[in-house]
């Protein structure tokens, strides 16, 4: 069975929806245009026991006033902080789409018993892959790289111990990428997040706990986007303007909270399933081999003529990092450009802080075929331009083909994250 997937005509979108909220009202003690990193072996070796000793940093945290890492970002009592409730009190609250919170299931899946799946009225991802919000003044997801030839390069769940030698080889290829980071992880392993912003990768958040979003409260939401905005401020000193959800669960009511913090979304259009390999039922090594070969064959038997992609990777553990270096001198063959998401779409100030800025497209691609500029400038030169991370893709005539059953699997079957 297949699964077709018409790519929506989403009009670019301009909305900047009207914001009050306070986003950045904690510090940092990082430039992000000045990161060094200290000679220690978990930063330099690329053996696995040696990166994983826990280390203490400058970056440390006094965990009474953070959530407990992997909670829920309301745990130890965060809901009830100062600066969490002068935030919840500065959002109105009449206005957020009345979606109520979802189920999950026995097994760990989503519960859409009584959705209306047909209308699908809270624009909910995971029931229909909607990435255009129904409920106005709310930031649409960004979804595939609108250049043709175009492969979109992201992984999730980072940082983490163990991941020097992927680092180590996107900086050999000078090859940037999107990375989504989890806000635990962030604080447990806070210079594998410096070595990301270090090296000019588009960082964004991928909430604090990794919980399904559509089944938290509104105070649980915000307490996840924004602890999660808070922790990579606190290491790397930025503030991203971008996040994903994990499974891409969102909906209406998510993405009014998370536009309230003046954050878009970063969805896919193709998924490789790499963290599913021996870990979930019928998903071998070869299943994510196949899928990265039809992607691989999409860029050139004209899939992506008219437009690019953005495709769903993970940092999670040394066989997800290994698919994607196998398949890259492939991948590279195929597309034109294999670029971080900010690039593609010309936003060229990604964070809240000006002072690093990317390449436009054509500034990226202008001069080679990968993105060879270096993103990160620092001071004057800066453009004060605010990034135009509302932008829709405009997209036609295209379809793409997803493996259907592993997808529906995903979806309703356990998920199990390492
Ligand atoms: C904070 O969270 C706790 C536990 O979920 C809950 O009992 C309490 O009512 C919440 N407090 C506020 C002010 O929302
Ligand atoms: C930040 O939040 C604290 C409460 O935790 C408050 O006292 C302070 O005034 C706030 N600062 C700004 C700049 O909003
Ligand atoms: C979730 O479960 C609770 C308790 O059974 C129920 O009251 C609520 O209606 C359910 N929510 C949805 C969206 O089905
Ligand atoms: C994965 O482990 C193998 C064997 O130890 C090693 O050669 C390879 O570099 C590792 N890959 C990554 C991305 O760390
Ligand atoms: C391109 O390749 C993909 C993956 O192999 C395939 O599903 C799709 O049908 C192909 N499209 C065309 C136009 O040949
Ligand atoms: C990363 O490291 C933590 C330990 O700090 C671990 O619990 C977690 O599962 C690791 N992997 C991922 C994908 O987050
Ligand atoms: C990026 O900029 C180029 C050149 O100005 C333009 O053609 C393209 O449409 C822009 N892309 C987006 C997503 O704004
Ligand atoms: C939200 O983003 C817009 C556009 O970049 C900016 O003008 C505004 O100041 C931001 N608001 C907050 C609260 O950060
Ligand atoms: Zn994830």
């Amino acid at each position: 069975m297949v699964w077709k997937v018409a790519f929506i005509s989403a009009a670019a979108a301009a909305t900047v929806a009207s914001v009050n909220a306070v986003t950045t009202n904690y510090t940092s003690s990082t430039d992000p245009t000045q990161i060094t990193l200290p000679d220690i072996p978990q930063v330099t070796s690329t053996d696995p026991a040696q990166q994983c000793v826990y280390y203490n940093s400058p970056y440390s945290i006094n965990p009474s006033e953070w959530p407990t890492v992997w909670d829920i970002a309301t745990s130890n009592g965060m809901n009830t902080s100062a600066e969490f409730t002068a935030l919840y009190n500065s959002i109105d609250w009449t206005k957020v789409p009345n979606f109520p919170p979802r189920n999950l299931t026995a097994a760990g899946g989503l519960d859409m018993t009584g959705y209306d799946g047909v209308n699908d009225p809270a624009c909910w991802w995971s029931s229909s892959t909607c990435k255009t919000p129904k409920v106005e003044g709310i930031n649409p997801d960004l979804y595939a790289c609108p250049e043709p030839d175009v492969w979109g390069l992201t992984f999730d769940d980072g940082p983490n111990c163990s991941h020097n030698a992927f680092y180590d080889f996107l900086e050999q290829e000078k090859q940037k990428a999107t990375m989504f980071y989890i806000g635990s992880n962030v604080v447990n392993w806070p210079y594998g997040a410096l070595r990301g912003v270090k090296d000019g990768h588009h960082i964004a958040g991928h909430t604090w706990s990794h919980k399904m979003m559509t089944t938290l409260t509104n105070q649980e939401v915000l307490a996840e986007l924004y602890y999660t905005q808070k922790a990579i401020k606190h290491v790397t000193g930025v503030t991203p303007k971008h996040w994903r959800p994990a499974l891409g669960d969102l909906d209406d009511r998510v993405r009014w909270i998370a536009t309230q913090l003046n954050l878009t979304a970063i969805i896919w259009n193709l998924d490789t399933f790499d963290w599913a390999a021996n870990v979930q039922a019928g998903v071998t090594t070869e299943t994510v081999d196949n899928l990265y070969q039809d992607f691989i064959n999409m860029g050139t038997n004209g899939t992506f003529a008219n437009s690019g992609n953005i495709v769903l990777s993970h940092e999670i553990n040394n066989q997800t990092m290994d698919f994607f270096m196998k398949h890259y001198p492939a991948i590279k063959k195929a597309y034109s450009h294999v670029l971080d998401v900010a690039t593609c779409m010309n936003i060229t100030t990604p964070y809240v802080e000006t002072t690093v800025t990317f390449p436009t497209f054509e500034q990226s691609v202008g001069t080679s075929s990968s993105s060879s500029a270096n993103p990160v400038s620092s001071g004057t030169g800066a453009s004060g331009t605010s990034g135009s991370s509302s932008v829709a893709t405009t997209s036609s005539g295209n379809s793409i083909t997803l493996n259907g059953p592993l997808f529906i699997a995903a979806l309703f079957g356990l998920f199990v994250l390492v």
